[in-house]
């Protein structure tokens, strides 16, 4: 079958359409025929080749996918042929002791679609039956491709790991990204206060429409811990959310309040920093790292996106024939949501 990734790791000048094979489902497994596949800046570290994770090549990408059930591998019950779904692409063994204590997202042999496996830019996905969630028609494909990773990512990392409680002050670095879009509405639902922190202002009228209370810019005068600290007039920021690294973690650790955490989801811009140990231990604060989400996490965060308190942002959709583009998109500065391919049937 075709997929859209690469053969050979590297630049965007090594997108290519590939033919891998067909995947067969086993016991307790789905084949989906895939309607809509999602990007995440995630596939382009995959492109380029992420230091200790070997790939298959030629490689699919493309971790967040829905289509539609195409065939049941034996033993599976409570899905039918034909039913519209969305794939959760965190994949987990089922049987290490974190999965015994049902901290899927701690699995030992943790892994996720289009990374550790082939992706979902492609005509059919296999995936364990649990990994199959169904929509209801008013989600399209492509708002349905849109939520699974980055939602899981900024629920378990604001919930679980953040520990956010209403009232609370939660600052989200970066406005237009997959993540930061989905971490706004996050943190808007668990009752915060919720300042964006962005390079310009362009994006602050749509990341207000997500629900934002606060758009602050930063610059070389105006650095991320000076806004932060002014905005929380000097209490500091008890939940930081930070996928942008290298930048800015050691002005993120300044911001904290008292007992605040900075939570790593990512390390877009560079993935090594200097911090301060001494702000660490007088705010008595901690950094804490998160990575998508156990099965309980994502069962919540789903009932939430199809009741329309969560919704998809979509920054473009692309069709299949441009899937190049939908890749190069993500260096443009004005990025707003997510990135969608749709597959034709
Ligand atoms: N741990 C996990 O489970 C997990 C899950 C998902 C993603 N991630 C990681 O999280 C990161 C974001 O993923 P994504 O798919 O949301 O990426 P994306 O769509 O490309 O978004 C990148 C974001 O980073 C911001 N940014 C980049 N450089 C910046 C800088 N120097 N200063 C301030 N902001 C900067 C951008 O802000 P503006 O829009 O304001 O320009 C944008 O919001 C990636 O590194 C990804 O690998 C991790
Ligand atoms: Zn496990």
């Amino acid at each position: 079958m075709r997929g859209f990734g690469f053969a050979e790791h590297g630049g965007l000048d090594r997108l290519a359409y590939v033919e891998v094979p067909e995947p067969v489902p086993g016991p307790g497994e789905i084949r989906v025929r895939i309607r809509a596949a999602a990007f995440n800046h995630l596939d382009r570290f995959t492109l380029a080749g992420i230091p200790g994770v070997p790939i298959e090549r030629p490689h699919v990408l493309g971790s967040d996918g829905s289509g539609v059930v195409e065939r049941l591998g034996g033993g599976v019950a409570g899905v039918s042929v034909g039913q519209r779904v969305l794939l959760n692409p965190g994949l987990w063994d089922g049987v290490c002791d974190a999965c015994r204590r049902g901290e899927e997202a701690l699995c030992r042999d943790y892994r996720i679609v289009g990374e550790h496996t082939q992706g979902t830019a492609t005509e059919f996905v296999v995936v364990p039956a649990r990994n199959v969630h169904p929509i209801p028609e008013t989600l399209s494909f492509a708002e349905a491709a849109a939520v699974a990773l980055v939602f899981q990512t900024a629920w378990r990392a604001l919930t679980t790991i953040g520990g956010v409680v209403t009232g609370q002050r939660v600052a989200i670095v970066g406005a237009g990204g997959g993540v930061p879009t989905a971490a706004v509405q996050v943190a808007k639902l668990l009752g915060a206060q919720v300042a964006v922190v962005a390079r310009s202002d362009a994006k602050a009228p749509a990341t207000r429409a997500l629900g934002a209370d606060a758009f602050l810019t930063i610059d070389a005068e105006h650095p991320l811990d000076r806004v932060l600290w002014q905005w929380s007039e000097k209490q500091g920021v008890d939940v930081i959310f930070d996928s942008v690294g290298a930048p800015t973690i050691g002005r993120s650790l300044r911001a904290t309040a008292r007992a605040g955490r900075v939570v790593v989801i990512g390390a877009t811009a560079g993935p090594t920093a200097e911090i301060d140990l001494r702000t660490l231990f007088w705010r008595q604060a901690s950094i804490r790292g998160s990575t998508m989400a156990g099965a309980a996490e994502f069962r919540e965060v789903l009932a939430r996106i199809l009741d329309g308190r969560l919704h998809a942002v979509i920054d473009r959709v692309f069709s299949w024939e441009h899937a190049a583009d939908a890749l190069a998109r993500f260096d443009a500065p004005d990025l707003f949501g997510k990135i969608v391919l749709t597959v034709p049937p």
